[in-house]
């Protein structure tokens, strides 16, 4: 079985967690697209969802799924979504696609949140995976000494603006062991909108996709 392959399994796999009668938050990236449209199929049984990016609430509604407002609706049941790495705490790093602040307010929202990722992004130790922060552009000068000074090696995403009109910041060189506190320590950095560590409110349910089917893994 192909990447794709792996990934389309395991966002069929997370349709068992929707349930009926709900509005559902839905992520963003290319396992999340594969789930949305798995959803297409079964859409009459949810009363609508809500998307953590402009892109997966094209997509939605191009399946004709009701996409609601947040605010609109209230405390969701689950949120589906991927992510760039997860370890064995179902502790994620996540915004590879650049969605990180709208997916850790819908997975906040959310009663349960279900990760749906190929066997490739688990690890041992997150951070191999340069981790993203977006961050207000006039602090980006200021973000970026400081997370030097962390021991981090941040880029610039060229060409990229979030759904927000903000930057996103790539950092690799750092070995995330202590992930809710960096997480922490880097939300309370002036200019930081948020950080892609989903440590505090990790995953609860992740669905792996293996070559010998879908591992369904609960925090250790
Ligand atoms: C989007 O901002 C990310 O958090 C995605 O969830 C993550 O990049 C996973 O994407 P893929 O499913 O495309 O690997």
């Amino acid at each position: 079985m192909n990447q794709d392959e792996l990934k389309k399994q395991v966002a069929a796999a997370a349709i068992e967690y929707v349930e009926s009668g709900t509005i559902i938050g839905v992520g963003t990236g290319s396992t999340a697209n594969y789930f949305i449209d798995a959803l297409a199929k079964i859409k009459g049984k949810i009363d609508g969802t809500v998307a953590s990016s402009v892109a997966s609430a094209e997509r939605l509604k191009s399946h004709g799924i009701p996409v609601l407002e947040l605010n609109q609706a209230g405390q969701l049941s689950v949120y589906v979504d991927g992510a760039d790495e997860a370890n064995e705490f179902l502790q994620l790093i996540k915004g590879g696609g650049g969605a990180l602040t709208r997916e850790k307010i819908v997975a906040a929202a959310s009663d349960r949140f279900v990760c749906i990722c190929d066997e490739s992004k688990l690890v041992k130790v997150l951070g191999a995976f340069p981790l993203p922060l977006e961050v207000i552009p006039m602090a980006q000068s200021y973000v970026a000494r400081e997370l030097v000074g962390l021991g981090g090696q941040p880029e610039l995403r060229q060409g990229f603006t979030t759904d927000n009109g903000n930057i996103i910041l790539d950092v690799k060189g750092l070995e995330i062991l202590e992930a809710r506190k960096l997480e922490s320590e880097l939300n309370n950095l002036a200019g930081v909108v948020s950080v892609g560590i989903f440590a505090n409110r990790p995953a609860d349910v992740l669905l792996l996709g293996t070559a010998k089917g879908v591992e369904t893994r609960t925090a250790t």
